[in-house]
């Protein structure tokens, strides 16, 4: 295939943008890897989509990216960090310049036992300031500052989606085991922000639908460690994770608004 050429063909399955007005522009963070980048890879594969942004902290570095960028021009890697506003604010004016608005953002950053050595604590006696620092600065405040900064790209009247990917374990109605403080609290914060977020959205009579949503657990590195006891039925592949969430985005409408869903549509309590 020529170097930035659409693929000619289309994904093997069905659209899983039916309620999208075309053509499709899509935002994905974390798409260096894992989810993001399944996300970026399965949006790309929709004839339908015009553009997908995949934002990244080191688009250089992110050599499967790159790679899809380089087979298709709709592919544009952004260089963003969630936790530096200055680099947020500079990815949202190189994507303002296009002139093209967002129809959904998709938020994939996220950070478990990153960077080396940190872990998710068992007891309380494994806490530490630092990793809760850094949980909350990229599980919880990350999603927010990226709205922050590219809400104003989403357009005015028609649907758009925001939808950030939290965890299940975020949920305090649901938290059963205990433990992983930082991940725990950081994605309940994430949940609140969206949740806040929604209702500012909706008093400004603006089209877009904000979410929370569990990707159910997923073949990637923030999993590894972790998913020794999770039996392979519940266990996906990253493509399978993507796909299922964007049927449950794409299904998205004014109702759904403030929600928590999982891979399955199910509504997760708070
Ligand atoms: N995998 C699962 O089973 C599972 C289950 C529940 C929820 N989730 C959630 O799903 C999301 C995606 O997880 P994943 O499994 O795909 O994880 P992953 O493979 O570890 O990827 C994490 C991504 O976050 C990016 N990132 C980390 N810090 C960042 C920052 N400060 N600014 C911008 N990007 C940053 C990483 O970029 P670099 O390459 O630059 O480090 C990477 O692209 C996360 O929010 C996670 O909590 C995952």
């Amino acid at each position: 295939m020529p170097p930035n050429q659409p693929p000619a063909r289309n994904h093997d399955g069905e659209s899983v943008l039916s309620r999208f007005q075309r053509p499709v522009t899509a935002l994905v963070t974390g798409a260096s890897r894992g989810l993001g980048l399944a996300f970026v890879q399965r949006l790309a594969a929709e004839v339908g989509v015009r553009r997908v942004w995949a934002g990244c902290r080191n688009p250089s570095a992110a050599a499967e990216l790159a790679a899809m960028a380089g087979a298709d021009g709709r592919i544009r890697p952004l260089g963003l960090d969630v936790t530096d506003e200055g680099r947020l604010a500079g990815a949202a004016r190189i994507v303002a310049m296009e002139a093209e608005p967002l129809d959904m953002v998709i938020n994939c950053v996220g950070v478990l036992h990153e960077p080396e050595g940190m872990q998710p604590e068992r007891r309380l006696a494994e806490v530490r300031a630092d990793w809760l620092l850094q949980s909350f600065a990229v599980n919880g405040a990350g999603p927010l500052l990226l709205a922050r900064y590219f809400e104003p790209l989403l357009p005015r009247r028609e649907r758009a989606v925001f939808a950030s990917l939290s965890a299940r374990v975020g949920s305090i109605s649901d938290n059963r085991l205990g433990g992983w403080y930082a991940y725990r609290g950081a994605k309940a914060a994430q949940n609140m922000f969206m949740k806040t977020l929604s209702i500012e959205l909706a008093r400004r009579a603006r089209g877009i639908v904000c979410v929370a949503l569990h990707p159910g657990t997923t073949r990637t590195g923030l999993s590894q460690p972790f998913r020794g006891s999770v039996p392979e039925d519940r266990l996906f592949s990253p493509e399978r994770a993507a796909e299922q969430l964007l049927r449950v985005i794409d299904g998205l409408g004014s109702s759904e608004n403030g929600g928590f869903f999982a891979w399955n549509g199910e509504k997760i309590p708070w």
